[in-house]
């Protein structure tokens, strides 16, 4: 009995193995780090403004923010998505890139920034990014809507 534990206790180990060589040999180092412990991550008691964005592949992300109204500073940031593993890292990233940030700054944040800051990620992935951006940029119109 001992014996068949310690197969299938082996077995899942190989296959762990195998998983993670696989994914390393497509994403970075950050992606990976980013995907499996995401900083940020999570909703926000009593945001400043938030909201959600479908992108074109069926996942959302969600991002909480709070702005400091008189600077208009990004003084918080969160997120949430239900998306793959680069949607995660690109979520992560763009949070670590907007916190501290004036609104200004944080709309000039492009997809190819994070790319950049994700050292690699696959074209099949690139709309990963897109999603962050849009859903930031989504979050930020709707706040100088409840300005107007
Ligand atoms: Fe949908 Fe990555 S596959 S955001």
């Amino acid at each position: 009995m001992n014996n068949l534990n310690d197969q299938f206790e082996e077995f899942v180990k190989n296959l762990q193995k195998e998983i993670d060589d696989e994914e390393s040999k497509t994403f970075s180092k950050r992606v990976i780090e980013l995907s499996h412990n995401p900083k940020n991550w999570g909703k926000m008691e009593n945001p400043t403004v938030e909201d959600k964005f479908l992108g074109p592949c069926g996942d959302t992300m969600q991002f909480f923010l709070k702005i400091n109204e008189k600077d208009n500073v990004i003084e918080k940031i969160t997120f949430i998505t239900d998306g793959c593993g680069p949607s995660v890292a690109s979520g992560c990233q763009l949070t670590i890139m907007a916190q501290n940030k004036s609104i200004e700054e944080a709309l000039r944040i492009t997809p190819d920034d994070i790319i950049k800051e994700l050292k690699k990620l696959p074209s099949s992935h690139t709309h990963c990014p897109l999603l962050a951006v849009n859903t930031l940029n989504k979050v930020l119109k709707k706040y100088f809507e409840s300005k107007k």
